[in-house]
C-alpha cells in the first residue's frame, strides 16, 4: 500500500484519504487508494478524504452518482400488443421476466396534457385496458402560463392518493415540453426521486425536451427558474402523435434540429434544406401519398441525427457543468426576446431569430462566406421559420450579452457556426463586429421577413 496520510508542515494539516468497503453487509473506511479484495464484499466507488488541522477536522465525501436512461424510438406505442409504455424502461432481464410472469396487475400514474387527451385520451384508456393496468390518468392544461409550482403540487396531491410503489412505478407524462418538464420535476421531488417517463408528442419535445436530463417550472416571472437535473428513466418516442400537430409547432421543432445540423451536422443541415417542405407537408409521416416512401426515410433521418447529435452533446455534460455549450446556440438573446413579446412568439421561433443573427455575426467576422450565410437563411425562411424581429435590437443585444457573462463565468462563450455543420465558442467578439452585423442584418432581412410573418 502506499503512502495514505500526508502532513503538510506550513498549516499542519494531516490529510488522509479512505475507500470504502463492504464487509459481511456493514460499511467501513480503509486507509488508502488500494484494498485488498480478498475478505471484502464490495469496494464503492465513493472516498472519504479526511483533513485534522489545528482548527478541527473535516470530511469530504466525494460520491459518484450513475444516471442511466433509454431513449427509445418506436411505432404503435399505443397499440395493445406493444408493451414499450409499461416495460420500455426496464434494462435489467430478471425483472423483466418476474414481471411477465406475475399475475399482479401493473400500476401506472399518468398525467397527459389536455389537448393531447382529447385527441388520444380513448387510445391510451383502450391501451391500459386491453394490458390489465390499474391506472390514473390526470389530463391538465399544461400550457406555458400553467408551467408552475401549482401545478406541480396538484401532480403530486393526485400522485400521494393514487399512491405508488417508489422502485417499480414510474409516473408516465405525455405531452409536449411543457408537460414534461412539470412532471419531470413533479416526481423528483416525490419521496426525493420517483421514475419517471417522458412520451413526447410534439416535434420540439420529440428531439429536445425529452433527450436531455431537465425539469422545471417557471417561477418569478422567469422560465424554467425552478428546476432539477434529473433524467426520465426513459424516453418513449413515437412519431405518429406528431401528425396532430399544428404546422407552426412543427417549424417550431424544426428551429432546434437546425440548430445541431448548424452546430455539429452538415448533413442534417442538407436533409433539412432539400426536405425541410415535405417534412412541414407530411408532419413527419410515413403514410404519405404525394412524398411516398421518401418521407418516411428523410424523418427517420432527421429525427435518428438530432437526436443523436443531441445526446453527444448532453451525456458528458448532464448538469451542465462545463459552461462552453454548442447546443446554447440560438439561445443566448432569445430568452430576453421570447419573454419580452410573449406570447407571440414560440421558444423555437425566438431561437431562430437569435441563430439568424449569429449567422450574421458569423459572416461578418470572416467565419462564413457570403454563399453559406445565403443557404443558411434560405433554409431558415423553407423552414417557415421567422429570420427577423423588430424587438431584437441592439440594446437586447448588449443587454444579454452582459447577463450572459455573469452568469457564464466572466466569459460570453457564444458559439457560433464556423462553416455548415461546424461551430467553435467565441469570447471576443467585439461590439464593431455586432454592431455592423445588426445592421446588416436589418437592411437585408427586416423586408423579406415582414411578409414571410403576414404570410
Ligand atoms: N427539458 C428540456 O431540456 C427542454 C428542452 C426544450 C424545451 N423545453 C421546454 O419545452 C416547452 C416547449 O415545448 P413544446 O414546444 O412541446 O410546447 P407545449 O408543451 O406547450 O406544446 C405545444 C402545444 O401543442 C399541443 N400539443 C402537444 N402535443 C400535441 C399533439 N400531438 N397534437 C396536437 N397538439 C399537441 C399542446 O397542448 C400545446 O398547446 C418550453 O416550456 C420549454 O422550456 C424543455
Ligand atoms: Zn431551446
Amino acid at each position: 500500500m502506499g503512502k495514505v496520510q500526508q502532513v503538510d508542515c506550513e498549516c499542519k494539516e494531516k490529510k488522509t484519504e479512505f475507500s470504502l468497503v463492504r464487509v459481511k453487509g456493514t460499511w467501513k473506511s480503509k486507509p488508502g487508494k488500494k484494498i485488498n479484495k480478498d475478505p471484502v464484499d464490495c469496494v464503492s466507488p465513493a472516498k472519504i478524504f479526511e483533513s485534522v488541522t489545528e482548527h478541527g477536522t473535516s470530511w469530504t465525501v466525494v460520491s459518484p452518482i450513475t444516471f442511466t436512461y433509454k431513449v427509445t424510438e418506436t411505432h404503435g406505442l399505443l397499440d395493445p400488443g406493444n408493451s414499450t409504455l409499461l416495460v420500455g424502461h426496464i434494462t435489467d432481464s430478471q425483472q423483466l421476466e418476474d414481471i411477465k410472469k406475475s399475475n399482479k396487475p401493473i400500476r401506472r400514474f399518468i398525467v397527459i396534457d389536455q389537448e393531447v387527451c382529447d385527441i388520444y385520451g380513448s387510445k391510451l384508456t383502450e391501451y391500459l385496458e386491453a394490458n390489465n393496468v390499474m391506472y390514473k390518468i390526470l389530463a391538465l392544461p399544461t400550457t406555458e402560463e400553467n408551467k408552475s409550482m401549482e401545478t406541480a403540487l396538484k401532480i403530486l396531491d393526485e400522485v400521494n392518493n393514487f399512491g405508488l410503489d417508489r422502485r417499480t412505478e414510474p409516473i408516465i407524462a405525455i405531452g409536449g415540453g411543457v408537460c414534461l418538464d412539470i412532471v419531470g420535476l413533479a416526481a423528483s421531488l416525490y419521496r426525493r426521486r420517483t421514475p419517471y417517463i417522458r412520451v413526447p408528442t410534439t416535434l420540439l419535445s420529440y428531439i429536445d425536451a425529452s433527450v436531455g436530463a431537465k425539469t422545471g417550472v417557471n417561477f418569478a416571472n422567469c422560465k424554467n427558474k425552478l428546476g432539477a437535473y434529473i433524467p426520465p428513466v426513459a424516453a418513449l418516442l413515437d412519431l405518429s402523435f406528431i401528425q396532430s400537430v399544428p404546422r407552426r409547432h412543427i417549424s417550431n421543432g424544426l428551429a432546434e434540429m437546425l440548430k445541431m445540423a448548424l452546430m455539429k451536422h452538415k448533413g442534417l443541415f442538407e436533409l433539412l434544406e432539400e426536405h425541410g417542405c415535405m417534412l412541414l407537408d407530411t408532419k413527419f409521416q410515413a403514410d404519405n401519398t404525394v412524398y411516398g416512401h421518401s418521407s418516411q426515410k428523410a424523418a427517420s433521418q432527421a429525427t435518428r441525427i438530432a437526436i443523436t447529435t443531441m445526446l453527444e452533446e448532453l451525456a458528458p455534460n448532464l448538469w451542465e457543468d462545463d459552461l462552453n455549450r454548442l447546443v446554447d446556440f440560438g439561445h443566448l438573446i432569445s430568452p430576453a426576446l421570447e419573454m419580452k413579446v410573449l406570447p407571440s412568439l414560440l421558444h423555437g421561433e425566438a431561437v431562430n431569430i437569435d441563430m439568424s443573427y449569429m449567422v450574421y455575426v458569423s459572416h461578418e467576422s470572416g467565419l462564413l462566406t457570403e454563399e453559406e450565410k445565403k443557404r443558411i437563411i434560405s433554409c431558415m425562411v423553407g423552414l417557415e421559420l421567422p429570420v427577423w424581429h423588430e424587438e431584437f435590437t441592439m440594446e437586447l443585444i448588449q443587454k444579454s450579452l452582459q447577463d450572459r457573462l455573469k452568469h457564464s463565468g466572466g466569459l460570453v462563450r457564444m458559439p457560433l457556426p464556423v462553416g455548415l455543420g461546424q461551430a467553435e465558442i467565441f469570447n471576443s467578439t467585439s461590439y464593431d463586429v455586432l454592431y455592423r452585423a445588426h445592421v446588416k442584418w436589418c437592411e437585408e432581412l427586416s423586408v423579406s421577413s415582414d411578409s414571410t410573418c403576414d404570410a
